[in-house]
């Protein structure tokens, strides 16, 4: 992963939890000059999309292991897309989800634009709490009704009716961008609250 963006001169994005690939992939096929790596946990579903383009990489890794890794080798990246991410509803597992992990941080210090989908408003709702708690900007979180879809979970909520939920992090304006967040504190949340 880090000899592909070493390589690479141009815009990359990484797509964290991509599950099979199919958000990686259409992002890498309307942008070729953009390197788009796709990161899930999961071979099983790797597995299930390939071939990639050539400016698409799918790795089988954990998302906090590769931003922490990121932010340790400075990588800057233009984008990150969050797609359905698993929700841990539960409310004892606040501390399961994304924003409230310590690779929150990670995540603002090495992404410019972070693209967040959900179907779940709460979700939005405190991702856009935590950014702000964290140290990132202020954002609002918007309904989200594509025509088409771009990945598995997105056509699932969409063929179901679902309410679409996104929250865009827009650090490009901001001094210090995209290196700025601490990892001094262990949770987003617990400083919000
Ligand atoms: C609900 S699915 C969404 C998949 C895809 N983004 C989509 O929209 O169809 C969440 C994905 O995130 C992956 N995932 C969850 N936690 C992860 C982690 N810590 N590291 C890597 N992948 C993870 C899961 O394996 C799963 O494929």
């Amino acid at each position: 992963m880090s000899a592909a963006l070493a390589e690479h001169c141009g815009p990359a994005t990484l797509d964290l939890g991509c599950g099979t690939g199919e958000s990686t992939i259409t992002r890498a096929t309307a942008d070729p000059s953009r390197l788009v790596i796709g990161i899930d946990r999961s071979s099983a579903r790797l597995d299930r999309h390939r071939p990639v383009p050539a400016n698409a990489r799918l790795v089988r890794a954990n998302i906090d292991d590769v931003l922490a890794t990121a932010r340790a080798a400075e990588w800057t990246l233009d984008e990150a897309l969050v797609l359905y991410p698993n929700p841990y509803p539960k409310s004892g597992q606040q501390s399961r989800r994304l924003y409230g992990r310590p690779a929150l941080f990670d995540l603002l210090a090495v992404a410019r634009t972070i693209v967040v989908r959900t179907n779940w408003a709460v979700y939005a709702h405190e991702f856009a709490i935590a950014v702000e708690a964290a140290g990132g900007p202020s954002v609002t979180p918007q309904r989200w009704a594509p025509a088409t879809a771009t990945s598995a979970f997105e056509r699932k909520y969409l063929a179901a009716g679902h309410a679409l939920w996104a929250v865009v992090v827009d650090q490009s304006g901001r001094a210090g961008s995209p290196d700025r967040a601490t990892t001094a504190t262990p949770s987003p949340i617990a400083r919000a609250r």
